[in-house]
C-alpha cells in the first residue's frame, strides 16, 4: 500500500474509472468512445472536456468498452504505482484489439505526456498519444488513426485553458461538480511530475468560470470545486474591463451566484494562500470551511530539498494563522515519506508535526522517484523502500488516531448537510458532507438529494458521521 484514502474528495488521487453517460439523450451517434480516468481531480474535469470535444463530433460515449470504437485512458504519472495500473489496464484492452482490430486505443493525460512517442514505439497497439493541452486536436487525430497513422500531440500550451468549452457531466449525481480554474503549475517540488506533464501555469477566464458555474446552478447543481494544482495564485486580467481577478476574488464571485451553491476549492500551497481567501471563506457561508494544504514533510531540511519553499515553522504559522480566521476550518494535508536523504529524525518531525496539526484527513505516500524530476537529476533515491513503507504505515497509524478523534470531537454537534446520494449501506439513508467535508449519514425521511438539512451527530467511525436530521 503506498497510500491511505478515506473519504473520496477532490484531493484524491483516484484509480481507473469508466465514464457513463448521465442519460441518453436519444441522439445517434456515429461512433462511441469509452474512456477511463486515472489521478487527479483535473483530470477527470478533463475526461469532461473530452467528452465534449468528441461530442461536437459526433462520437458519443459509452460505459461499455466492448461497444467502443475508440477506447481512451486518461492516465497520471505521479507515482510509478500509477503508471504500473496503467500499463496493466492497457494489456487487457490490447486483448480486446485483437478481436476486433478496428478498434482504436488512446492514451491521454499525463502519461502520455511524460512518454511522448516512446508510447506508440513500447505499447505496438496504442493508436493515440495525446497530452493534457492538445485535446481540441482528437477529432483530427482520431481520424488519422483510422486510416492506420498513429496519432500524436504531445505539444504543451501557454494559453490552452478550454475555457469556451462547456464540460459534459458524464458520470454526475447532478449535485456537485468540478470547475477547471487553470491549468499547468510553476512551482518546481523537486519530487513532482506535474510541472512536466502539464506545462506552466495559466488562469482561465474569470467570466468564462463564472458563466460555467452559473449554468451548474441553473442545471440544478448545489456543489462547484474550483480546481487547480496551485489555486491560491489564480490571476487573470479582464482586459475589457482593465481589472484583475484574484483567487480571493474569483472566490466571491462564485459565491455570490446564489447562497445555495457551495463552493469548494483544491488544492492551495501553503506559501501563496492569502488573509485575504481566508477573510473570503469566513464572510461566505456558502464557501465551505475547508482547506487541503499538503505540507509533504515535517522537517524543514527535507522541504528545502523538496523546493516547497517554506519551513516547519512557517507552514505552523500558517495552518496557525487559518484555525485563527476560520476556528472550525477543516485542514487535510499530503505527506511524503522516505524522500531522499530523509533520515529517523526527519520522519520524527514529520511524525510531530502531524501530531501538531492532527488532521482531519491525510493523504500519505511514500516517495517514488519519477524520471526527469529535480529530484530525480539532483539526488539519490537512498531510503531503502522496506524504510518508506515502514515509516508510511508508522504515519497511518498515528492519521487514524487523529482522524478518529476529529470525528470524535464532533458527536453531539449539528451541521448543515449537502445530500449527494443514497448511502451504500442502506437504502433508508442518505449520505452528504458537511461544511468541513465530512460524509454524514442520515435517515432519508422525506428529503431529496440536493437538499440542505440540519443533522445532529450522534455516532462516527474512522470516515463517517452519523445522525439524524432536526428541524
Ligand atoms: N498541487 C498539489 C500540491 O501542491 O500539493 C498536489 C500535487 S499531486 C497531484 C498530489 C500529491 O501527490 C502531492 O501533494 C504529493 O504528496 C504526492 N506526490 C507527488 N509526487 C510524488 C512522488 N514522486 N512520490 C510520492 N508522492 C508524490
Ligand atoms: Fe507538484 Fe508542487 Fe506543483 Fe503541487 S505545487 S503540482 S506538488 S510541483
Ligand atoms: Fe496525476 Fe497528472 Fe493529476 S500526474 S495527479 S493526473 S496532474
Amino acid at each position: 500500500m503506498n497510500e491511505l484514502l478515506i473519504n473520496k474528495t477532490h484531493d484524491e488521487v483516484r484509480q481507473g474509472e469508466a465514464f457513463s453517460p448521465k442519460e441518453n439523450s436519444g441522439i445517434k451517434y456515429q461512433k462511441h468512445f469509452y474512456i477511463e480516468s486515472y489521478g487527479c481531480a483535473m483530470n477527470f474535469a478533463d475526461s469532461e472536456v473530452i467528452a465534449s470535444i468528441l461530442q461536437k463530433d459526433n462520437i458519443g460515449c459509452t460505459n461499455d468498452s466492448d461497444q467502443a470504437d475508440i477506447i481512451l485512458i486518461n492516465t497520471c504519472s505521479i507515482r510509478d504505482k500509477a503508471e504500473e495500473k496503467i500499463r496493466k489496464r492497457l494489456t487487457e484492452f490490447k486483448q480486446l484489439k485483437k478481436k476486433k482490430p478496428a478498434l482504436i486505443i488512446g492514451i491521454l493525460g499525463c502519461m502520455a505526456e511524460r512518454l511522448k512517442g516512446n508510447l506508440l514505439e513500447e505499447e505496438k497497439l496504442v493508436d493515440l498519444v495525446v497530452g493534457p493541452d492538445a485535446y481540441r486536436t482528437l477529432p483530427g487525430l482520431i481520424e488519422e488513426a483510422e486510416t492506420g497513422q498513429k496519432g500524436v500531440n504531445v505539444l504543451l500550451s501557454r494559453d490552452e485553458t478550454y475555457a469556451d468549452i462547456s464540460p459534459i457531466r458524464l458520470n454526475s449525481n447532478g449535485i456537485n461538480a468540478f470547475v477547471s480554474i487553470m491549468r499547468g503549475c510553476n512551482n518546481m517540488c523537486s519530487f513532482c511530475v506535474v510541472p512536466f506533464t502539464r506545462g506552466r501555469e495559466r488562469s482561465r477566464s474569470a467570466v468564462s468560470i463564472i458563466a460555467e458555474c452559473e449554468a451548474l446552478f441553473n442545471e440544478g447543481y448545489k456543489e462547484v470545486t474550483l480546481l487547480g494544482q496551485n489555486v491560491d495564485s489564480y490571476y487573470w486580467r479582464d482586459e475589457e474591463a482593465g481589472t484583475n481577478v484574484s483567487f480571493a476574488e474569483l472566490m466571491e464571485k462564485v459565491a455570490l451566484i446564489s447562497p445555495l451553491l457551495r463552493v469548494r476549492f483544491s488544492t492551495s500551497h501553503p506559501k501563496d494562500i492569502t488573509d485575504d481567501v481566508l477573510f473570503t471563506i469566513k464572510k461566505y457561508d456558502n464557501i465551505c470551511n475547508y482547506i487541503h494544504l499538503p505540507v509533504q514533510s515535517g522537517s524543514t531540511r527535507v522541504l528545502q530539498m523538496m523546493n516547497r519553499t517554506y519551513s516547519r515553522e512557517w507552514y505552523l504559522a500558517k495552518f496557525n494563522r487559518i484555525k485563527e480566521i476560520i476556528p472550525d476550518c477543516g485542514i487535510s494535508t499530503d505527506m511524503i515519506t522516505g524522500f531522499c536523504t530523509e533520515t529517523e529524525e526527519d520522519h520524527q518531525e514529520s511524525l510531530s508535526l502531524m501530531e501538531s496539526c492532527k488532521y482531519d484527513l491525510a493523504y500519505m505516500y511514500f516517495y517514488s522517484e519519477r524520471p526527469g524530476t529535480l529530484a530525480a537529476r539532483r539526488f539519490k533515491d537512498d531510503v531503502p523502500l522496506e524504510t518508506k513503507k515502514r515509516r508510511l504505515q508508522e504515519m497511518v497509524n498515528m492519521h487514524r488516531v487523529h482522524s478518529l478523534e476529529s470525528m470524535q470531537r464532533d458527536l453531539g454537534k449539528t451541521f448543515r448537510v449537502l445530500i449527494e446520494g443514497e448511502s451504500k449501506k442502506s437504502d433508508q439513508e442518505f449520505y452528504g458532507r458537511n461544511d468541513q467535508n465530512k460524509v454524514v449519514v442520515f435517515p432519508k425521511k422525506n428529503f431529496k438529494k440536493g437538499d440542505y438539512v440540519t443533522v445532529k451527530i450522534e455516532e462516527c467511525t474512522a470516515g463517517t458521521l452519523i445522525g439524524k436530521t432536526i428541524e
